[in-house]
């Protein structure tokens, strides 16, 4: 045990970067330790943040803004905030262009929703497991969203998750503008944290005789000298991959996607109402998104540069809006896919685009920056580095991404669509073991990855929904939606006849709750105006 007198606390805490990732570690780390570490971030206002990034996930608010103290509301208020109930999938079974509109799957349209929170249960099975014994012998042909939970028919009929009186009915997350966020936190953190923010370009890394990093040099002469160093220079890594020399490793061969196009569509809200969505329309070479904000949507085609050119990918985009490209202003994104082989080395920790990235298909960048901010709290060191904190650090980082990583990969291998070489090339994909035992689970109509929290626990405990993040409730909803259902009905079904009798009656309620939603709710476009006092 060491007794030494010395006091070994990190004092200084230096961030390299503005974006979204450097005032979320900012303001995190300065409320976390408030008193007693300085926070200090240096921003080049030169080199533009990315500047998207618009869709979240529901732990967002208790996890992160939470924390800091900040009202749902007046976040909300401060960055154009929308809400968002599900991701919808448009067209991922249907072959063709590029279409806003869902086209027609055996009889229905096609598209499905990625609710969240936890799928309810019946005498301990999800009910996935009943609507399949029903499916599977013929007694539905209901899709299973829209069997199992209340939100599809309230988001077609675009109606807002809270009730008029402002009580959340159901989970949900958000869609912003991302600049404003960085913005909000950056006023934020200086003024209610006390973080100093140096406007100057960082041009090279001082280091001592281990390699540790002592301090940053700027453009202006300036010397930031910190303990501890967190990099949030976006996909440059400045520190981590070019100062220490950190591999990123490059996984492309798991997801395609490496660049996208981008634009702030105008959207007449009072004539259309506002989708509380997200949408992910599959595209000939990859898919795009559709964020719902008030008076405009933010949107972007993900695609892959081996099978389509940016001109074309760029045409495609504006035909799917209408748009005159001469006359859009259109962001044009390359990104790459993976992770840092550590995120944490010596006293350099990495958070956001310098540390790892995932295209955006199920919103995860956001959170794995709070997601890493949470763990670097909890593996906070003193000046003597303790490798076992690091160690740990970059076994939950690679954990987080690489389990996401696998999902979203399977969303494009299982999508039936088969059309362009972009698809076809998707059914190559190799799934990592462990994803191929959940699929293995899957169609032996198991329960997959059961949530360790009920519905109540879920989303406030952080720590838990960490360790359990794609559940049993999402591996239905993407599956199920793309056509993928289990090869036969879980055995023990058969032996419990009164479960599903039960199980009738959960179905029935969620059906009647539906209706009293649809009758009472107000519309998203109503409520957001309300909020935003427009
Ligand atoms: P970002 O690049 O924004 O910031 C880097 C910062 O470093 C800037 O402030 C810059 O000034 C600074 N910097 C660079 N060089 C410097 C230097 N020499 N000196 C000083 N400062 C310097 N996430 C999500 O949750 N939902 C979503 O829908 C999407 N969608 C999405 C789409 C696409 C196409 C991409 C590429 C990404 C997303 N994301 C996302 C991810 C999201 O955009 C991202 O996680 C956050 O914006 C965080 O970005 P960073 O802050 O890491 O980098």
């Amino acid at each position: 045990m060491d007794t030494s007198p010395t006091d070994h606390r990190i004092r200084n805490v230096v961030v390299l970067g503005g974006g979204t990732a450097g005032w979320m570690t900012a303001s995190y780390v300065a409320k976390a330790f408030q008193g007693t570490v300085n926070v200090t971030v240096l921003e080049a206002p030169a080199v533009p943040r990315i500047g998207v990034g618009e869709a979240t996930v529901p732990n967002l608010h208790k996890a992160f803004f939470s924390f800091l103290g900040i009202e749902e509301d007046e976040w909300m208020r401060e960055c154009n905030a929308s809400f968002k109930m599900a991701v919808k999938f448009v067209n991922w079974r249907t072959e063709g262009e590029g279409e806003p509109v869902s086209r027609t799957h055996r009889g229905r349209p096609d598209h499905f929703y990625h609710t969240f929170g936890i799928l309810p249960a019946h005498d301990q099975l999800p009910l996935s497991h009943y609507w399949f014994a029903d499916r599977a012998a013929g007694r539905t042909d209901e899709q299973f969203d829209y069997a199992c939970y209340r939100e599809p028919a309230a988001m077609d009929a675009k109606l807002a998750p809270r009730d008029r009186d402002g009580n959340r009915w159901t989970n949900y997350a958000w869609h912003f503008d991302a600049q404003l966020v960085a913005d909000f936190l950056c006023r934020f953190s200086v003024k209610s944290l006390g973080v100093t923010h140096v406007q100057d370009r960082f041009t090279e890394a001082v280091r001592d005789e281990r390699g540790f990093v002592t301090a940053l040099k700027t453009e202006s002469g300036r010397v930031l000298e910190g303990d501890l160093f967190v990099d949030c220079s976006g996909f440059r890594g400045l520190l981590i991959n070019q100062t220490m020399r950190e591999p990123f490793l490059d996984m492309s061969d798991y997801l395609l996607c490496d660049s996208a196009v981008a634009a702030a569509v105008p959207h007449d809200d009072e004539a259309e109402g506002i989708e509380p969505y997200t949408s992910a329309i599959a595209m000939k070479s990859g898919w795009t998104w559709k964020i719902p904000m008030l008076g405009r949507f933010g949107s972007g085609y993900v695609f892959s540069s081996r099978f389509t050119d940016r001109d074309t990918a760029s045409e495609d985009f504006c035909r799917l809006w209408g748009l005159d490209p001469d006359n859009t202003a259109l962001n044009q994104i390359s990104f790459r896919v993976g992770r840092n082989r550590r995120a944490w080395v010596k006293n350099v920790v990495s958070v956001g685009l310098a540390s790892c990235f995932l295209e955006p298909l199920e919103s995860t960048g956001i959170y794995f920056i709070y997601a890493a901010i949470f763990q670097l709290v909890k593996h906070f060191p003193d000046k003597r580095f303790d490798p076992v904190l690091a160690k740990r650090f970059n076994a939950e980082i690679e954990t987080m991404f690489d389990d996401s990583r696998d999902f979203i990969q399977a969303h494009f291998k299982f999508a039936p669509r088969n059309d362009t070489p972009f698809w076809r090339e998707n059914k190559n994909l190799v799934l990592d073991a462990g994803m191929q035992e959940k699929v293995d689970m899957y169609r032996a109509g198991m329960p997959v990855n059961m949530p360790v929290a009920d519905e109540s626990t879920y989303y406030g405990n952080f720590e838990a929904e960490f360790r359990n993040y794609w559940t049993n409730g999402s591996f239905y909803c993407i599956f199920s939606g793309l056509d993928l259902v289990p090869d036969h009905v879980y055995p023990t079904q058969a032996l419990r006849p009164d479960a599903a009798a039960g199980a009738r009656e959960v179905f029935a309620g969620i059906a009647a709750e539906r209706d009293r939603l649809l009758e009472t709710l107000p519309t998203a476009y109503e409520y957001l105006r309300g909020l935003h006092g427009k």
